[in-house]
């Protein structure tokens, strides 16, 4: 049979220099707990809206997310050949409203989507939804997506 180990006393508050730092130490865990809890509701204020049409899907997503990232970690399949690459175009969706809100092109999603008819870039706003990254709330058009 293992021995039992003895565990350390501590030190009591209010005692002397000893109780003295033991107050300190607390008061630096009430201020890691309050800072980890300001950290997990200044996430939860930065959850976005994004609606996807015409499913008529509207997800809360983390601010970051990708279009299609969200879709998919809810469930749903959102068409695609590269699988998130950046690479096929097959993932491009229509901006509705919040263009603003999506993260700025970087030059991979451009060339990709130079894959896309003249005629459609022309037309509408389109983005790569596996590239886009949602900031803020955001709608989009994307035919295809479905519940996997
Ligand atoms: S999933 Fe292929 S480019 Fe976005």
């Amino acid at each position: 049979m293992a021995a039992r180990r003895a565990l350390p006393r501590l030190p009591r508050p209010g005692l002397g220099p000893a109780g003295w730092e033991c107050q300190q130490s607390a008061q630096g865990d009430f201020g890691l707990l309050v800072a980890v809890i300001g950290r997990a509701e200044r996430a939860a204020r930065q959850s976005v809206s994004v609606v996807i049409e015409p499913v008529g899907l509207v997800l809360e997503v983390a601010a970051d997310e990708t279009v299609m990232g969200a879709a998919e970690r809810r469930g749903y399949r959102w068409p695609t050949l590269c699988h998130g690459e950046g690479t096929c175009s097959v993932c491009w969706a229509e901006v509705l409203s919040g263009g603003q809100n999506l993260s700025a092109m970087r030059d991979k999603e451009r060339n990709t989507l130079e894959l896309l008819s003249p005629h459609l870039r022309a037309r509408r706003q389109v983005r790569l939804a596996c590239q886009a990254r949602v900031h803020g709330d955001v709608a989009v058009r994307k035919p295809g997506v479905r519940p996997a």
